[in-house]
C-alpha cells in the first residue's frame, strides 16, 4: 500500500540557553511527573551520549486508553536531535525533528517537525493531525516552563544537578571564580544523571492525583 505522512510544525523561544532547553527534552524522569496527565511510565532501556532508547506507557491525543510505545532520541547534532515513536506491533510510527536555534546566550527557538506514516488514504486527516499536534506542543511547553526556569535559576546560583555548590563541596575549587563567572555557560552532557530506577524497572508514576506533589488540577 503506497505510504505518505501527515506532518505539522510548532515553533515556540523560550527564555533559556540552547542546551537547557536540550537537557528538557533527555531528562526522562520528569516525563511521568511533568507530564503525569500523558504519561504513567517511562523506562529506559539503552542510552549512551548520543542516543536514548526508552519505553513509556502514555495517553495520546484522541487515543482513549494508555499505550505503550519504544522512543528512540538520537542528537544528531548540538542543535539537533530526531525521535522515532513507534506503537501497535510497529504499525503507528512518527518521526519528530527538532532544531534549536539559539538567538541569543539566553534565548533559543525550538522548531518541532512532526511526520506521521499513514497510508495515502488517510491524508484526508492532515488538518485534524496539524491541529492536534500544535495544540500537544503548547500543551507540553507550558508544562515543562517551570522545570526550566527553576534549573536555570539555581544553576546560576552555581548548583550543578541540585548537588550543591562546587566550591562548598570541594575545598581546592577557588570560590573567587565563581564571583567572576557568574554567568557561566550551561553544557549538555549525556546521558543525564538519573536519581530513581528508571534504568531498572522504569519511573512510575505513584499516584493518579496527590495535590502535594501537584498531580491535580
Ligand atoms: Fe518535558
Amino acid at each position: 500500500m503506497m505510504k505518505t505522512y501527515l506532518k505539522s510544525t510548532s515553533e515556540a523561544v523560550a527564555p533559556f540557553p540552547k542546551d537547557l532547553l536540550l537537557w528538557n527534552y533527555w531528562d526522562h524522569e520528569h516525563v511521568v511527573g511533568t507530564h503525569f496527565e500523558h504519561y504513567k511510565k517511562v523506562k529506559i532501556i539503552r542510552e549512551n551520549e548520543k542516543e536514548c532508547l526508552s519505553e513509556r506507557t502514555a495517553k495520546l491525543p484522541l487515543v482513549p486508553f494508555y499505550i505503550t510505545e519504544q522512543t528512540l532520541a538520537k542528537l544528531e547534532s548540538p542543535n539537533k536531535m530526531l525521535v522515532y515513536h513507534s506503537t501497535l506491533f510497529n504499525l503507528v510510527k512518527v518521526k519528530q525533528v527538532f532544531d534549536f536555534e539559539e538567538i541569543d546566550k539566553n534565548n533559543c527557538r525550538v522548531t518541532r517537525s512532526d511526520f506521521l506514516e499513514i497510508p495515502y488514504f488517510l491524508k484526508f486527516l492532515q488538518k485534524l493531525f496539524d491541529i492536534i499536534m500544535k495544540k500537544w506542543f503548547v500543551a507540553v511547553w507550558a508544562e515543562d516552563m517551570p522545570m526550566r526556569e527553576r534549573r536555570y535559576k539555581v544553576w546560576k546560583l552555581g548548583f550543578k544537578d541540585f548537588k550543591g555548590i562546587d566550591y562548598v563541596n570541594d575545598e581546592k575549587v577557588n570560590s573567587n571564580s565563581y564571583q567572576r563567572h557568574p554567568e557561566r555557560d550551561y553544557k549538555l552532557e549525556l546521558p543525564v544523571p538519573k536519581i530513581t530506577n528508571i534504568k531498572k524497572e522504569g519511573s512510575f508514576r505513584l499516584f493518579k492525583k496527590s495535590k502535594h506533589l501537584g498531580y491535580s488540577k
